[in-house]
């Protein structure tokens, strides 16, 4: 968390070019994500824009903390998705970023 009082807390949107990025949301609040709970697993594929949510960005300012608890992993290797991964896609993680 950065400590400027003038910051927007929630990450700006961003392409990560020279890795994957894949999320486990452990537990509590994620404050850039809706309708993300806990065990949720995301995979941000390289080069594909992405960010906080839909009204996050604006939620997250004058916040001082974040009441969540997540790893994320950013690879050296493209990230291969398996069948059994296949099974548990939700199909629309992909279109949360579409304003309702
Ligand atoms: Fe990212």
């Amino acid at each position: 968390m950065t400590y400027h009082p003038k910051v927007i807390p929630a990450q700006y949107n961003h392409s990560n070019i020279d890795s994957d990025e894949m999320l486990y949301y452990v537990d509590r609040d994620f404050m850039s994500r809706t309708g993300i709970g806990p065990s949720y697993i995301s995979l941000h594929p390289s080069e594909i824009p992405h960010g906080p949510h839909p009204g996050t960005y604006e939620a997250s300012i004058g916040k001082k903390e974040t009441h969540e608890l997540a790893v994320m992993i950013d690879t050296f290797n493209t990230l291969q998705i398996t069948e059994e991964a296949m099974k548990i896609d939700d199909g629309k993680y992909f279109k949360s970023w579409l304003l309702h």
